[in-house]
């Protein structure tokens, strides 16, 4: 397995241009399964997890072409509604196909899904969303198994606004016969992304003013191409980089409209930016201070730009501190950050914020920081994506020298990592 060294202490400088977003474009894969044209996506990442969706999409029965950043599904050939086992855990997209399998078979099969180990994440709002659908759905011996003549529209109101959860009700209500409502709905950007896709293919959906999602079916989609969003998660890693390593770095296609709330919180810890023509520069206005954060659905503060924020906050003058409410256990990596001379600590309660859903029981998702701390290079094994970038930045921040271990995890969201940091300016070596 790759793992790189870096050689820590040097600011990031320079210009970089973010790849398309992994959250969206897998989705995207998903979407061109509900018609026998070609669907056509730009700016696709080169990450693992496209790779994943698309053997995904090829081992039942689909033609895809991958073309540098162009990738060209034809699911007309789609001879299975088996998603293979060998698919089990290596990413959430498998459960994604269950509604477009349903519409093309009338049955569908698909592994346990996986991901990072950040919290339980159980599936139960995609199944519950299936069966009010009108999908028969049991879990037998580790595969999800799913069945129904045709799917009808129906009232989903979902506990929480899941993001996956809404894509597997947009995904399986395209094509369902009469209306249906998703109520609670997520908004992320990514999520509005599939929704022109969709639009595109000729569905008809609606997001009203209330976070719901109203899907009128449609007999049929068509084929359409599309580009999908830019990466507003590998924006802020990177920006949170800049800004920590006292640098200066212009991320050519970052979305300002995607980093609205993300921008705010770095402008308040003393980070700045200037939004240009092309993309946004990140750089310090000053001295770095302290802030406090919750992590949140869109438009909140997002889950995955907590962990190179709170990087960064190590690097800031004063008390930090971030209640993490999306995923319940996603501290995990702060660990390593106290090895390299971070002072941090993890709370079950729930501090600097409203009370959330895991303020009972023991979940570890409140977090302080104290700054400034310098850092130490050390030796890490990455356990999963978003840690992952954080042990980059604070390697790319300590002093002296990082090795870490699990390379896979990181190129498993982010394009081309290593050349990135190293057109910064940065020394990391990937060795093999
Ligand atoms: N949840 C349930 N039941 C469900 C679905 C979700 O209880 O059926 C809970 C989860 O346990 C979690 C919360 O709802 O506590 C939010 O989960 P959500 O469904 O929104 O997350 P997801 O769709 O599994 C996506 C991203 C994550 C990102 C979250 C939140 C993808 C492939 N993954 O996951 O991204 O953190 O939304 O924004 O889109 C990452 O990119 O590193 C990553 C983990």
């Amino acid at each position: 397995m790759p793992s790189y060294r870096i050689e820590g202490g040097t600011p990031l400088r320079g210009a970089i241009r973010v790849s398309g977003a992994k959250n969206a474009a897998t989705k995207c894969i998903v979407a061109a399964l509900l018609t026998d044209d070609e669907v056509v996506l730009d700016n696709m990442p080169r990450i693992g997890d496209v790779a994943i969706t698309v053997d995904m999409a090829r081992a039942l029965g689909a033609e895809v072409e991958v073309d540098g950043e162009t990738v060209r599904v034809r699911a007309a050939t789609v001879s299975s509604g088996d998603v293979p086992v060998a698919f089990s855990g290596l990413n959430r997209i498998p459960v994604l196909m269950v509604g477009p399998l349903l519409h093309r078979y009338g049955r569908a099969s698909v592994p346990l899904v996986g991901g990072d180990a950040i919290g339980a994440r159980p599936i139960d709002f995609h199944m519950d969303a299936l069966r009010r659908l009108g999908a028969s759905v049991t879990l037998e011996a580790g595969v999800w198994r799913a069945d129904a003549k045709r799917l009808h529209g129906t009232l989903i109101d979902l506990p929480y606004p899941s993001v996956g959860a809404t894509e597997s009700a947009l995904l399986s209500s395209v094509l369902a016969e009469g209306t249906t409502v998703i109520k609670n709905a997520a908004v992320e950007p990514e999520i509005l992304d599939l929704i022109l896709l969709l639009q595109k293919m000729g569905a008809l959906i609606t997001v009203e003013v209330d976070r719901s999602i109203v899907v009128e079916g449609v007999p049929r989609l068509r084929g359409a191409r599309h580009r999908v969003i830019t990466d507003r998660i590998e924006v802020a890693s990177f920006a949170a980089a800049a800004v920590a390593t006292d640098g200066d770095v212009l991320i050519d296609g970052a979305q300002q409209d995607t980093l609205m709330t993300f921008l705010n919180a770095l402008r308040r810890v003393g980070g700045d930016f200037e939004v240009t023509a092309s993309g946004i520069r990140f750089f310090r206005a000053g001295e770095l201070r302290s802030t406090t954060l919750e992590t949140d659905v869109h438009p909140g503060f997002a889950t995955d730009w907590q962990q190179p924020f709170v990087v960064l906050l190590t690097q800031a003058r004063g008390l930090s501190v971030i209640h993490e409410t999306v995923h319940e256990r996603r501290f995990g990596y702060t660990a390593e950050l106290r090895a390299m001379g971070a002072t941090i600590e993890i709370y079950t309660a729930c501090l600097g914020g409203r009370p959330c859903r895991y303020r009972y029981g023991d979940h570890p998702h409140s977090c302080l920081v104290q700054g400034p701390t310098p850092l130490r290079g050390t030796s890490m094994t990455i356990p999963d994506l978003r840690a992952g970038f954080s042990y980059l930045l604070a390697a790319v921040v300590a002093s002296g020298t990082s090795t870490i271990e699990g390379a896979q995890y990181v190129e498993r969201g982010y394009a081309d990592i290593s050349g990135k940091i190293t057109q910064l300016g940065g020394s990391i070596q990937v060795l093999k």
